[in-house]
């Protein structure tokens, strides 16, 4: 740890884990519910867990992008944060209206409009709470000895993603209009500057673990940032079809859908060519594996399986069944979830001095929750196009066929065991690291001084 005040960052990461069994537990209620043991109905029936299952994952991943950007862009300026108080008030600000929110949900106090749920009044909340993030991370920036593309790729993509929650406050009547914008939101972050966050951060990782050239990294970085906004931008008309917007978006949104997976593609490829090409043997061999892994389960999640139903033709059918939580988890998982696990790897050593990243731990963290995962997107899968086929093409009653397949939540739930072992034995691991320490001051730089001081 170069700097002090990136020590930050712990609290953010420890909330995110938090909240991220949280979101589990939630998750188990939705998988007994499907599997027709909706027992909590009267406390927390079906809407509300899954209202608090999908906020509860953006709350901890907004949190985890959080505590990497307090940790990278010191690093990046080559300064101290400008003020660690205010980055402390600003974690407890977001803790407080996270909570409120999430605890609303359960009084029914919510606007139902999915991923946006959080009531209007709240938005105000959240929207200071974010300012003041960017404010100490763009101080930061600003005054700092270095500007590094790295370091403005991940600032660009955490202002973006502020701006573009904006869209989504604005009150309409109309449904179709709603939607519309609801998407600029929820498509224009995880298929767009959300890719950002992540690009930067892979960038980031990268440089560090595998001793190759800023200069060659970063330029793969500018590549990614410009196809992700080819295609992303107007891929967004992959949720206009049939909702009631014009019929060009047939068109243009499967054509510009259809080219997304480029950028995953791009970033699967830059991240294998980089570690291969990499001189430098990182001890961090974990935090590398979970690099590695974030670029390749994107491509598969969001990329591969995103593409299973971009298509006008196919999502004709598809369109809002289990088809869509197979490609959510995976996309989620792979892209953001795997990224800030790599953060907290990465980081977690030189924040508290301890090297805890050998050993069987970890190692069957990574394996249990990928297998775990890969296997629930198996079982969201087959249940998927099973309801499909019998609700759109047989034209089964829809709760018909929610009943009839009940057997394959079975196996969600089994696959979700094996998942929540590894993302406890991966929390486990946090906790055995402990706190920050004061006194840590190996630097991992470019130049491997960290190498010599864990050899
Ligand atoms: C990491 C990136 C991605 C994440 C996290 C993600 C996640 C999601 C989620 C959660 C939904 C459901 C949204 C809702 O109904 O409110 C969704 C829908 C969708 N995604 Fe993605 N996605 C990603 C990338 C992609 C890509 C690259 C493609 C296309 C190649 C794609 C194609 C689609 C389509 C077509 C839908 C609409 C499904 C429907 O009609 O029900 N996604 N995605
Ligand atoms: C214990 C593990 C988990 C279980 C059992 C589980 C189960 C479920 C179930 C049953 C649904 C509702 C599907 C429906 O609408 O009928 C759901 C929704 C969702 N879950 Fe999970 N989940 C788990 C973990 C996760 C994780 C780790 C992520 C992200 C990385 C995630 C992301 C999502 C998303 C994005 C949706 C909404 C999908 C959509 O829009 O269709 N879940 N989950
Ligand atoms: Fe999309």
């Amino acid at each position: 740890m170069k700097y002090q005040s990136q020590k930050v960052a712990y609290l953010f990461f420890a909330t995110s884990l938090l909240l991220l069994c949280l979101q589990l537990v939630y998750g188990f209620i939705l998988g007994f519910a499907h599997m027709g043991f909706d027992v909590l109905h009267d406390w927390i029936p079906f809407n509300t867990a899954r209202a608090t299952h999908t906020n509860l994952l953006v709350v901890w991943l907004l949190c985890g992008f959080m505590g990497s950007a307090y940790w990278v862009i010191p690093d990046e300026s080559e300064r101290e944060l400008v003020s660690v108080k205010w980055a402390v008030i600003q974690w407890a600000s977001f803790v407080v209206v996270g909570v409120i929110a999430l605890a609303g949900f359960h009084m029914n106090w919510w606007e139902g409009r999915k991923f946006l749920e959080i009531p209007r009044p709240l938005d105000y909340f959240v929207v200071i709470n974010v300012l003041l993030f960017l404010g100490l991370i763009g101080a930061t920036a600003w005054k700092g000895k270095r500007f590094t593309t790295t370091g403005i790729t991940l600032i660009i993509g955490l202002v973006s993603a502020a701006l573009l929650y904006l869209p989504g406050m604005i009150h309409f009547d109309n449904q179709v209009f709603d939607s519309y914008f609801r998407w600029w939101v929820v498509h224009l972050w995880v298929e767009g500057v959300w890719e950002l966050i992540m690009g930067a951060l892979l960038s980031y990782l990268l440089i560090k673990l595998t001793g190759v050239d800023r200069e060659v990294i970063e330029k793969w970085l500018y590549v990614i940032v410009g196809i992700t906004f080819l295609s992303g931008i107007l891929g967004t008309g992959h949720h206009y079809y049939y909702i009631g917007a014009p019929e060009y978006w047939l068109m243009i949104g499967g054509i510009f859908s259809a080219l997304e997976p480029l950028a995953f593609l791009g970033m699967a490829i830059f991240a294998m060519a980089m570690s291969r090409k990499g001189g430098r043997k990182h001890p961090n061999r974990i935090a590398l594996r979970w690099t590695l892994g974030c670029a390749v389960l994107s491509f598969v999640g969001a990329g591969f399986l995103g593409m299973a139903h971009t298509l006008p033709q196919v999502n004709l059918w598809t369109h809002g069944t289990l088809v869509t939580a197979m490609h959510g988890h995976l996309a989620f998982w792979g892209a953001y979830a795997m990224i800030v696990f790599a953060m907290i790897m990465y980081v977690m050593p030189q924040m508290t001095g301890r090297n805890l990243y050998n050993g069987w731990l970890p190692e069957w963290a990574f394996l249990l929750s990928n297998i775990g995962m890969i296997a629930m997107t198996g079982a969201f899968a087959v249940a998927g196009i099973a309801q499909v086929y019998l609700e759109r093409k047989v034209g089964m009653d829809f709760l018909d066929v929610q009943e009839s397949i009940e057997v394959h939540f079975l196996g969600l739930v089994l696959a979700a065991v094996l998942f929540t072992a590894g993302i406890l034995m991966f929390v486990w691991n946090f906790v055995q690291f402990g706190i920050p320490q004061n006194d840590v001051l190996t630097s991992d730089d470019e130049e491997g001084v960290y190498a010599e001081a864990t050899a």
